[in-house]
This record gives structure tokens, sequence and C-alpha cells, in this order.
């Protein structure tokens, strides 16, 4: 079996065979020492390790849970962790957004919704949506997202913030 070529935040890996059957969010943190994808229920119930991919270029970003993908499943794939997120020393909107309106308390969770988030912040900017219904968009984003401190109402509130304030991503 071939090695498992892929590339994280940017940068190409290449991942050996024998890793064919090691979880992503185990390659993130044990190889790469990317620590903030967070793992927690690790069978694809609370989402906290979520990530986003780009399957091929051009391709929309889209989620992927990190606990229980294995990198067999990655061959080609561009993998982006909340690493990724701040650039040249800026947060990236959405983070600015959380802080500003304390939707995190231990902060286990908030990976993963950024990152969920910052998917549906992609396919906005490809296609705006009417300003009514981002509610149900958020929901659809991150309605499964598992927060144990109960910020919902809050991280709701930063996203739709963010999404809201960014200009040309509601029509
Ligand atoms: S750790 Fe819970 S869904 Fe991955
Ligand atoms: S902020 Fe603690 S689990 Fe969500």
């Amino acid at each position: 079996m071939a090695d498992i070529e892929f590339s994280v935040n940017g940068r190409a890996v290449s991942a050996g065979a024998e890793l064919a059957e090691l979880p992503l969010v185990d390659y993130l943190q044990e190889d790469l020492g990317l620590t903030g994808t967070k793992f927690c229920c690790g069978i694809g119930v609370c989402r906290a390790c979520t990530v986003t991919v780009k399957r091929y270029s051009g391709a929309p970003l889209d989620v992927l849970l990190a606990c229980s993908t294995p990198l067999s499943q990655l061959q080609g794939v561009s993998v982006y962790t909340v690493e990724q997120l701040a650039s040249g020393g800026s947060l990236h909107p959405l983070q600015s957004a959380m802080l500003t309106e304390f939707a995190f308390q231990c902060g286990y969770c908030t990976p993963g919704f950024l990152m969920a988030a910052t998917a549906l912040w992609d396919r906005l900017a490809a296609q705006p949506i009417p300003a009514d219904e981002l509610d149900e968009a958020i929901q659809m984003a991150v309605g499964e997202h598992i927060c144990r401190c109960t910020g919902y109402v809050r991280y709701h509130t930063a996203i739709k913030r963010a999404i809201t304030e960014a200009g040309g991503l509601l029509r």
C-alpha cells in the first residue's frame, strides 16, 4: 500500500501506509503537534473534533470528524484545522465574535464550533442567503455540536454577528 499524501493547513504531509487506520485527530496531535483539534467522545457524536476539508481544488469546504476518520480516507485531501484560522496576527471574524460574545467557558468544544462555522462562512461567501434564513443555516451548521458548558445561545449569537457584520455573506 502506498503512503498517504495529503495536506494540513497548506503543508504537504506524507503518512506511512502503516498508519492507514490511525484516526486523523491522533495524527494531528501526535505527529504534527496540532493540538487545537479536540478529542472527546471518539464516536462521532459530540463534534468537538470537527475539521474542514477540500476534497479537490476549488471544492467547497466540508466538515469532517477527525476522531472517526482514518488516514486512509485522506489521500489527496486538503485538511484545515483551527490553527489555520487566524492569519497575519489577526483572528478570523468568527473567532473575534466568539470572544466578544463570551461564547465559550472551558473552550473545549470551541474549535469544533469554529470549524463548522467556517464551512458555513465559506458556503455563504460563494452563495449568499437572505438574512431571514441565517438562523436556520447556523442551526444546520452547528446544531449537532455538543457544548457541556451549554454555550449554545452565545455561540449562535456570535456566529450570527460575525456573518452579519462581514458584509457580502447575506443578500
Ligand atoms: S470526538 Fe466527539 S465526534 Fe469526534
Ligand atoms: S465551552 Fe466548555 S464544552 Fe463548550
